[in-house]
């Protein structure tokens, strides 16, 4: 099937070479060598399926930049409320849009479940399952869709010769990974096989301003897998991530061409597909009960929205030589960094101590503002003296054992007095908060903090 030529080009000075190898001979940079199509003897999948006939394929014509309607393309709703918010309000007509996430994470579920409920005719393209798996699948999430059409095929060129049968108005492909289109010859998965579909794809979507949503595999660092410039080529980025032994499930736009990155969309995953948690501060509540030592409540930010978080610590003596530190949910470095600074700023021997921090529901919080309640959770444990369930902290701490305030501290004040927290411990800020309906008390040193928590 020899009808392309192909050659290896250095990703980093650009150097061609006629077969792959390890290290570039012209730049000496390793690893850098990817195979590219020089020469298509065949016309890309989805132009010789298009031909010229069809009806919604149009010629971009330039266009005076005053005079670009806009309203012109309102934005697909969804009918879900999360998904809609992440990406900037509803899918974009021609949009491409790439959901990358763990395996097993959910992103199945969760295209398959807005497939369902879209309004529109929508194809879904499985490479990766059989259609009585996605009917099984379909089955649990619920309802009688009557719009959503499942082809399991992994050859582009069938794909659109599919789509220009049926003329879907919305496109899943369930997995970019396991595309394959016939002008490349390596294998599905591969580095020009990813590349080349994503274009054929990015083709189709601008020519009939069809929105196209693309599932992606991510690799074990967390990047999705496939060439970095994948993620250029689409339009939005969107990663779905949680801890696949907890429910909560959060969606959240690494690049977004038509909204901002700051919306995230919380999920809980069910027996019978995803909720939309439209309340996240829900997640807190349903575990807001007595009062624990070693338990203290943060206002964070996730994204736009106020979330707020309970962390968990226990401080027990060491039974080992080399005393255990261990995070879940909040970076193992900066909870070193907090136990150095409470040894030097405040006096807390906690050398010859195990020290668990647990942040609970499964969620990965890197919002600094945490670093208080951290801190108070983990003294809370050590002196086994209980904080107030009606206590909520919100400051980053640094080095110097200061304590600093952090953005958006109105929004975070505000869902605390929201959830009827009486107290929230701030950094001192320059700004006056309006009349919140919750006390706001400020320090400047974790060691003033610490003598009015547990003295
Ligand atoms: P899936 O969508 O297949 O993940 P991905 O496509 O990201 O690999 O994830 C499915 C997981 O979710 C699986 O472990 C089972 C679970 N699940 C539920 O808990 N409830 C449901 O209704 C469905 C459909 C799946
Ligand atoms: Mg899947």
């Amino acid at each position: 099937m020899a009808k392309v030529k192909t050659t290896w080009f250095c990703q980093n000075c650009g150097a061609q070479h006629a077969r792959w190898q390890g290290q570039c001979t012209t730049c000496k940079e390793w690893n850098t060598l990817v195979e590219e199509v020089v020469q298509k003897e065949k016309k890309p999948s989805w132009d010789a399926a298009s031909g010229d006939t069809l009806s919604r394929k149009r010629t971009p014509q330039p266009q005076l930049i005053t005079q670009i309607d806009v309203t012109e393309t309102p934005r697909l709703d969804t009918t879900n409320a999360e998904f809609n918010r992440v990406l900037g309000g509803g899918l974009v007509p021609g949009s491409v849009t790439l959901l990358g996430g763990e395996p097993g994470i959910g992103k199945s579920t969760l295209l398959l479940q807005v497939c369902l409920n879209l309004p529109y005719k929508t194809l879904y393209v499985s490479g990766e399952e059989s259609a009585q798996q996605i009917k099984m699948r379909a089955d649990r999430i619920k309802q009688d869709a009557t719009n959503c059409y499942i082809l399991t095929e992994t050859k582009t060129q069938n794909i659109f010769r599919q789509i220009t049968e049926m003329q879907p108005e919305v496109l899943i492909i369930d997995s970019i990974q396991t595309l394959q289109t016939e002008i490349i010859e390596s294998t599905a998965g591969s580095v020009s096989q990813i590349r080349e579909c994503t274009s054929e794809l990015i083709k189709f979507a601008k020519e009939t301003n069809t929105p196209v949503l693309l599932i992606g595999h991510i690799t074990k660092d967390g990047n999705i897998a496939g060439p970095k410039i994948l993620e250029h080529m689409v339009d939005t980025v969107l990663q779905f991530e949680g801890d696949r032994n907890h429910t909560y499930r959060i969606l959240r736009a690494l690049k977004n061409r038509f909204g901002s990155t700051h919306e995230i969309g919380i999920y809980e995953m069910l027996g019978h597909g995803l909720r939309e948690v439209i309340n996240p501060s829900e997640i807190l509540i349903s575990q807001r009960g007595t009062s624990l030592s070693g338990t203290a409540i943060a206002a964070t930010m996730e994204g736009m929205r106020p979330l707020m978080i309970e962390v968990q610590a226990l401080v027990s003596t060491a039974v080992y030589g080399t005393p255990q530190r261990s995070a879940t949910g909040y970076n193992l470095k900066r909870l070193n960094m907090i136990l150095a600074v409470l040894e030097k700023r405040a006096g807390f021997k906690l050398g010859q101590k195990d020290v668990f921090l647990n942040i609970t529901g499964g969620i990965t919080v890197d919002d600094p503002a945490i670093d208080l309640a951290v801190v108070a959770a983990i003294l809370s444990s050590n002196f086994d003296i209980e904080l107030s369930s009606q206590h909520c902290f919100s400051a980053e701490v640094g080095l110097g054992g200061e304590i600093r305030p952090v953005s958006s501290m109105e929004q975070r004040v505000n869902e605390a007095a929201k959830l009827g927290f009486e107290k929230v411990f701030i950094a001192p800020a320059k700004q006056k908060f309006k009349e919140v309906g919750t006390d706001v008390q400020a320090f400047s040193k974790i060691e003033d903090l610490i003598k009015y928590l547990f003295s």
